[in-house]
């Protein structure tokens, strides 16, 4: 992607933040759990206008970290544009988790419009912070720019931990501090995830779009307990 395109992105992103709180009001609206977004149909059109080459890249990463079939959940799944992506791409078998009911009928919508009545991503709605899984349910956990919606980012990461298999991991992308308007007082995502259970591997700038890096990658696996490893 050339220079002045990754600006024309940005730029979109910007303008259709503005539209989005001029007919909202404000972008988000706090619920027990998070923050929700107001307009969950512009967010879809928006996401999917200025944001599929980022979902593509994520995808392609999330792709080559899972087996084929893996079982992996998505948090703050948002219209499922992601979702759709690793289970049509990718042939993995996608669960994606909101807390709003609205992003999830969207989800399903989307997905059905993607797959017809055949197997496609499941969405249900729930909290980060309370899963409503088993215990080691899933072979990888990913999360796109939801995190610092969280009201309680640890427990949240807490919970995603829980539903790592043995050595399976969690892919959090979110926002870096003071890149993104409208974003700029929130925490690095790197101090969000103390006190979780869960160690960061690894927290690389991702690059997009082009060679800008507005959001972070962070890899994430259950901390090591004392006395034996991770559970
Ligand atoms: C900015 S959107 C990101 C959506 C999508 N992942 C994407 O990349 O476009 C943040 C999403 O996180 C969801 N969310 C906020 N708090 C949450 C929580 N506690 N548990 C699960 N989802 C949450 C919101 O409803 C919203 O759909």
């Amino acid at each position: 992607m050339r220079l002045a395109t990754s600006f024309a992105v940005l730029a979109g992103v910007a303008a259709a933040i503005a539209v989005i709180r001029h007919r909202a009001g404000a972008l988000g609206r706090s619920a027990p759990g998070g923050t929700l977004i107001n307009d969950v149909c512009a967010y879809d059109t928006m996401t999917r206008v200025l944001l599929g080459s980022l979902y593509r890249s994520i995808a392609a990463d999330v792709g080559a970290a899972a087996p084929r079939q893996a079982r992996v959940l998505e948090v703050g799944c948002g219209p499922g544009h992601l979702a759709v992506r690793l289970a049509r791409d990718y042939g993995l078998d996608v669960t994606g988790l909101d807390l709003d009911p609205a992003m999830v009928e969207r989800a399903r919508a989307n997905a059905t419009r993607e797959f017809g009545e055949g197997p496609r991503p499941s969405f249900v709605v729930g909290d980060v912070s309370a899963l409503p899984f088993e215990d080691k349910s899933f072979d990888l956990v990913v999360s796109t720019l939801s995190m610092h919606h969280w009201d309680d980012p640890a427990a949240g990461l807490s919970e995603i931990g829980r539903m790592l298999r043995p050595g399976a991991r969690a892919l959090v992308w979110d926002f870096r501090r003071g890149v993104v308007p409208l974003h700029s007082d929130m925490p690095d995502p790197v101090e969000r995830t103390h006190h979780s259970g869960l160690r960061v591997v690894s927290a690389t700038p991702w690059r997009w779009p082009w060679k800008l890096a507005v959001t972070q990658r962070l890899e994430l696996v259950p901390e090591v307990t004392q006395g034996g490893a991770g559970p």
